[in-house]
């Protein structure tokens, strides 16, 4: 069986880890954590940073952080994971959605002013399996309506739009560090922003919400234990030395299933670069032109034991929202297509060549 996901540990990860175990410093206290905010941070070019427990929770502090209120709305994409989507919701905020680019698979972002209203307060974009959205519209829209800005970062680690880091844009940018981000923590997130009142606020909601000047125990609002342990820190300053590795290793991988696999007649690969940026391949994706080959592509991965996950669920199809009332008669046609017909390969750094081959070999003997 090759696995969907291998994480690439070669660096001084158990060197950090073995410190923390013979120190004792486990918990969030540890010097690790405030050292990964500050190199990631920096890296990212934030002034910033906010190390959480996983990046669904990076996103429910990002979104409390802003202070909206009940019922306003935030634009964004439907074709998604759910993290988004549901930080929305649980804060009493409406989520917007638009649909996406056949090509990119991001957000189409020439739907998006039609979607502003009054109550419109964010845009929160999503940059999609390894290529930025593209920003330049979007932060044009931020400045004319008074927008806020939320970047869910999660999956582009490295990425640059036009030279420029993803997670620098946001007023509030989130990252995830699971076992399948280019870089980890095991699980793992954080908060970025340039804010310091919006930074106060995240540190405490990720800590229960105690009050940072106040009497221990006594609370004024109600917020999360979200915080990050130094062991988990300490993988993600590890990791963070061997970044630039990790992002070519992706392209490399990318690249190879990319030159592989150009001869499927049914299949949409992904783009490897468009005006604003190369593919970071954080998973490679493949779209199928119809149901039938998108079953004979599964078929053929199950029976030869190579680890595949299909393409995100729209968000407007999501029983648990239609059950709560949202999106109503919603049809967004490019992201119900590639929900059906997408799936990706096993795309983790910890891939070898041969696996790839292998994988590739065996696709293409079958004609598709
Ligand atoms: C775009 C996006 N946002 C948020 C998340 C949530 O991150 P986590 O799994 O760390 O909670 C993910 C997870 O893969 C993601 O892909």
């Amino acid at each position: 069986m090759i696995p969907v996901n291998t994480p690439l540990l070669s660096g001084n990860e158990l060197k950090y880890v073995t410190e923390c175990i013979n120190s004792g410093w486990i918990s969030s206290e540890g010097n690790f954590v405030s050292r990964f905010e500050s190199d990631f941070s920096k890296y990212i070019g934030k002034e910033f940073g906010i190390a959480v427990s996983n990046g669904s929770a990076a996103l429910d502090i990002a979104i409390r952080a802003l202070n909206l209120s009940q019922g306003d709305e935030v634009i964004m994409p439907t074709f998604t994971i759910i993290s988004p989507a549901q930080s929305l919701v649980s804060s009493g905020l409406v989520p917007v959605l638009v649909d996406s680019d056949e090509f990119t698979w991001n957000m189409d972002v020439s739907q998006i002013e039609s979607k502003i209203t009054n109550k419109t307060k964010a845009i929160l974009v999503v940059h999609i399996y390894g290529l930025p959205v593209e920003m330049e519209p979007i932060l044009e829209l931020c400045k004319r309506y008074n927008l806020l800005l939320i970047e869910d970062a999660a999956e582009v680690h490295g990425q640059t739009y036009n030279g420029k880091l993803c997670g620098s844009f946001g007023d509030v940018s989130i990252f995830s560090f699971y076992p399948n981000k280019h870089i980890t923590t095991g699980e793992g997130g954080m908060i970025l922003t340039d804010n310091a009142q919006i930074k106060d606020r995240a540190q405490k909601l990720r800590n229960l919400a105690f009050e940072p000047n106040g009497r221990r125990f006594v609370h004024n609002e109600i917020g999360w234990n979200y915080r990050m342990t130094n062991l988990q820190a300490a993988l993600g300053v590890a990791q963070l030395e061997n970044i630039s590795n990790h992002i070519t290793r992706k392209r490399d991988i990318g690249m190879q299933y990319s030159n592989k696999l150009k001869g499927l007649k049914n299949f949409r690969l992904p783009v490897i670069e468009t005006a604003y940026s190369h593919n970071i391949f954080w998973v490679f994706g493949l779209v199928a032109n119809t149901k039938d080959n998108f079953d004979k592509l599964e078929d053929i991965l199950n029976t030869n034991g190579i680890g595949h996950r299909p393409f995100f669920w729209c968000m407007h199809e999501q029983p648990v929202f239609k059950k709560m009332g949202f999106f109503q008669g919603e049809s967004y046609p490019i992201a119900e297509k590639l929900s059906r017909l997408g799936l990706y390969l096993p795309s983790g750094l910890g891939i070898s060549d041969d696996e790839i081959s292998f994988i590739c070999e065996k696709i293409n003997s079958y004609n598709l």
